[in-house]
């Protein structure tokens, strides 16, 4: 299912599946059944109405996701998703500064956009309070790295002198951002929001260790830890179903929109009950939230 056409009947292999979207490809006759079957049974509920093949899909995906991430809470964009994640974590925390990655991508709705550090999606209007942005973690083409600092197939040609197990680039990635915590930001935070492999910015893969010790620096600062997998989970990484699982960390929050709906706009925010009750404080609602029809798809997973 790689294959499109353009209006001349020209065929393309897919390489980039549909915006990263269409994980297992366009039309899939499986998801095409499967998404028939439910427009005949029932088209529509909103997040209001729960409806079985919502339990059902939720306790899969809770199946997939390591304890004790097994709230979810379905709507409709990766940015949607983020932006309910960093509600849920100001909530939770009852702190406001958020700590971003320059070159990120986390959306383009109005609290989304200040997290991303790119800046194509930087429009000029005042959007950054409780953001900071602490330098990438890019050892290809940042401004420290070598050939030894990636697990990928692809490796900067930089030189690189550390040791085994031992990552220099790391080292000063997470000094600059011991500088941020030291100058910009209170002693207790609200969250870190990464990508594990930035994609939007160019498939950027971190330090091994680089995740994994931002997350202690976060958690000692009372903070939380959201993992962006909108354009990662779902077996993107082809070695596992997260990216976040390359990394060995367990994030607080995880986020996931594009595989998960294979091209229809479904999106989930997954974590932990303590994290998710703090939706209940108010209302959030969401109309199209949770539709059978997407769902009903995914209940193959
Ligand atoms: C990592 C990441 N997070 C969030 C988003 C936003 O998702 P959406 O476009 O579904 O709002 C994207 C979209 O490209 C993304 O790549």
């Amino acid at each position: 299912m790689q294959y499109v056409w353009d209006n001349e009947n020209n065929r393309y292999l897919d390489m980039f599946g549909g915006i990263v979207t269409t994980g297992v490809g366009h039309c899939h006759p499986k998801l095409v059944d499967a998404a028939t079957k439910q427009l005949k049974k029932l088209w529509h509920t909103s997040s209001v109405y729960y409806n079985e093949e919502v339990h059902e899909y939720a306790s899969n995906l809770a199946n997939r996701l390591p304890e004790p991430l097994n709230n979810i809470f379905f709507c409709n964009s990766g940015s949607e998703a983020n932006d309910i994640a960093i509600l849920m974590a100001r909530l939770y925390t009852k702190s406001y500064d958020i700590i971003a990655l320059r070159n990120a991508y986390h959306g383009d709705s109005t609290s989304t956009q200040p997290l991303c550090g790119v800046q194509s999606w930087k429009f000029p209007i005042p959007s950054h309070f409780g953001v900071h942005h602490t330098t990438n973690p890019d050892p290809y083409s940042g401004r420290f790295g070598g050939n030894k600092c990636r697990d990928s197939v692809v490796q900067t040609t930089r030189d690189c002198d550390c040791g085994v197990d031992e990552c220099n680039a790391c080292d000063r990635y997470i000094e600059d951002l011991q500088q941020v915590f030291d100058s910009t930001l209170p002693k207790t935070v609200c969250a870190f929001i990464a990508e594990s492999i930035q994609g939007v910015g160019g498939v950027v893969q971190f330090p091994k260790q680089f995740l994994k010790r931002a997350f202690q620096m976060v958690r000692e600062r009372n903070g939380i830890c959201i993992m962006d997998e909108v354009q990662t989970g779902f077996g993107r990484t082809g070695t596992h179903f997260w990216g976040f699982e390359g990394h060995e960390v367990i994030p607080d929050i995880v986020t996931m929109a594009k595989s998960i709906g294979n091209g229809f706009p479904l999106a989930a925010v997954a974590t932990t009950a303590s994290i998710a009750n703090t939706l209940t404080s108010a209302s959030y609602f969401n109309t199209f939230g949770g539709n059978p029809v997407r769902i009903s798809e995914f209940l193959l997973l």
